[in-house]
């Protein structure tokens, strides 16, 4: 039998929901040749473990297990890739999707009827009584009024988690994503050099069968840097951005300490300013653990220390480059501020190097 199609599972904490699903994919597929890839970030609940045994006993069941890694988005690309089926799929895990749309999906591709299938939570004939509030629902129809600008197709659901294209479409793609969040399907169409032709497929969004969904806290902040990435983001990578807004925020704190010591406390200036920078590293390493790199945050108390440690080295060379590039502009007559700025600029892009290849590397 010939591998037609590939079903990429992104999961977290879904070890319930395993099985009958691919019950339920082997049913809808019936004779069709497909595999699953389960793409597991080390669930807690031993999801990659009940994928394993799984597979034991069925060839058309893979397992990627991903350690220190998080993100829909990236674990969807993961498993994309790792696939020889010249055709695939990307669903949730939870029993939201409906497989049974799969086959369907699937000849629309084949024939060339489209170049990517999605299936729908809006367009005629769909329903959307899984999204558990009204208020995920009001908000998820105004991301999708907003997304629809930015896919550069006229799409109704362009945040679906649930769509099919062709492997290699998606391959040459991936280098171009942002890969950050978990808009993987707004992120493949905006990331494509022309508008892909799109089909789109009623799909009646389920209740979640077992566990809690992932996305909700994160929902509408990965959204808005999704946002950001796709406008701005070729200009200033959204990571930088983050990066230099934590840094901004960073200033902030080290001249809230400053004043609070030098100013109201009566200390000697160097000391305070010794606090102070020492206060705004420790802050901006928190922050940037928190929200830059969430996908790669550091945790438990021995990493936390040795990152802590290792962004306080960065940040120490990156005001030495700093102090040099503004020492020496300023030095050929450049006007006061503009050196300082060229200097803070420089010591903030050194920063940013370091600590994203040291501090939280891949
Ligand atoms: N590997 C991995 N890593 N999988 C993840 C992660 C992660 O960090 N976060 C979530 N998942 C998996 C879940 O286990 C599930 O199979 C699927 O991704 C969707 O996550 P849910 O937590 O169930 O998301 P949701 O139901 O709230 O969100 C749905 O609607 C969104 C739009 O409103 C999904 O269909 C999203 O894809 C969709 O964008
Ligand atoms: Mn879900």
């Amino acid at each position: 039998m010939t591998l037609r199609l590939a079903i990429v599972l992104p999961t977290l904490d879904e070890r319930e929901n395993i099985a009958p699903l691919l019950t339920r994919i082997a049913e809808a597929m019936g004779p069709e040749g497909w595999e699953a890839i389960v793409v597991d970030d080390a669930s807690a609940d031993g999801t990659a473990d009940e994928a394993r045994r799984l597979a034991r006993n069925d060839l058309r069941v893979r397992v990627i297990e991903r350690i220190g890694r998080r993100g829909l988005a990236s674990a969807a690309i993961e498993g994309i890739c790792a696939t020889a089926a010249p055709f695939v799929a990307v669903m949730d895990a939870d029993h939201q999707h409906d497989p049974a749309l799969l086959p369907a999906m699937l000849a629309a591709l084949e024939s060339g009827a489209c170049e990517v299938a999605v299936a729908s939570r809006y367009v005629a004939g769909a329903s959307a009584e899984g999204l558990a509030s009204t208020r995920r629902e009001r908000g998820s129809r105004l991301a999708v009024r907003l997304a629809r600008r930015l896919a550069g197709v006229d799409l109704s659901d362009p945040m679906s988690g649930y769509f099919a294209l062709r492997t290699d479409t998606a391959r040459a793609l991936a280098p171009r994503m942002s890969q950050i969040g978990f808009k993987v399907l707004l992120d493949l169409l905006a990331s494509a050099p022309r508008p892909l032709r799109v089909r789109e497929f009623p799909l009646h969004f389920a209740e979640r069968r077992s566990g809690v969904s992932k996305l909700d806290r994160a929902v509408a902040f990965d959204f808005l840097v999704g946002l950001y990435d796709k406008t701005f983001g070729s200009v200033v990578p959204t990571r930088f951005a983050l990066f230099g807004t934590v840094g901004g925020l960073g200033v902030l704190v080290h001249l809230a300490v400053l004043a609070a010591l030098y100013r109201v406390g009566g200390a000697a200036f160097i000391p305070a300013q010794a606090l102070a920078t020492f206060a705004a590293m420790t802050f901006n390493f928190w922050f940037n653990n928190w929200l830059t790199y969430r996908d790669r945050r550091l945790r438990g108390v021995r990493a936390l220390l040795r990152g802590w440690a290792g962004f306080c080295a960065a940040c120490a060379v990156g005001a030495v480059a700093n102090v040099a590039v503004a020492g020496l502009l300023e030095g050929y007559g450049l006007h006061w501020l503009l050196a300082a700025g060229a200097g803070i600029l420089v010591g903030a892009v050194w920063n940013y190097a370091l600590s994203s290849r040291f501090v939280w590397k891949r």
